[in-house]
């Protein structure tokens, strides 16, 4: 039998340079700022690019923005094919919402805020423009979950976490929960 060089060459690539990073967690500054737009599609973005999907798997989770990793560029990943298993992996690089259409209400979690869900009223559907990863413009036009999944990773670019979408006396109540858990650490 032949070996398969090409297969083994992957495998070799594969272990040598992803990594998980650290998911920073509220209230992490990072989690908080506008995230700059990404200049150049260059190989240290494709290397962080790679990292970003093998941390958003191991966690796991549907999504990942950059911010959420320290890095504060307009950069996510989202992989909802765990629930809908016809959708692809996108990673969506400076993306842009064009246009929303309607109401959807969701169960929604964090990454960067650990145990906690909580329902979120977002746009129904939408159409989203962004680059990929090989730097081709491109248009997603969709609905559901995967309408809510970007809303949420893209307000991450923006420093925003779904608990700022939650009404005040939510919101003072998380805020007391992680400050406890913080103090509790120390
Ligand atoms: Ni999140």
């Amino acid at each position: 039998m032949q070996p398969d060089f090409a297969n083994f060459a992957n495998q070799m690539i594969y272990n040598n340079y992803m990594a998980l990073l650290d998911i920073k967690k509220y209230p992490a500054k990072v989690l908080k700022q506008k995230a700059a737009p990404v200049a150049e599609i260059d190989e240290g973005l494709q290397r962080l690019i790679d990292d970003m999907i093998e941390t958003m798997y191991a966690a796991p989770g549907v999504g990942l923005a950059a911010p959420q990793v320290g890095v504060s560029k307009r950069l996510a990943v989202i992989d909802i094919s765990a629930k809908e298993e016809s959708v692809p992996l996108l990673v969506l690089i400076n993306p842009v919402i064009l246009h929303t259409e309607g109401e959807i209400e969701f169960e929604e979690g964090c990454l960067s805020i650990p145990d906690y869900t909580a329902k979120v009223t977002r746009a129904e559907s939408l159409v989203l423009r962004a680059l990929d990863r090989s730097g081709r413009q491109v248009e997603v036009e969709t609905g559901g979950l995967l309408s809510v999944a970007i809303q949420h990773e893209l307000d991450h670019l923006d420093g925003i976490l779904f608990i700022d979408r939650l009404s005040p006396v939510k919101r003072e109540f998380i805020r007391k929960k992680f400050r406890k858990k913080q103090k509790s650490a120390d």
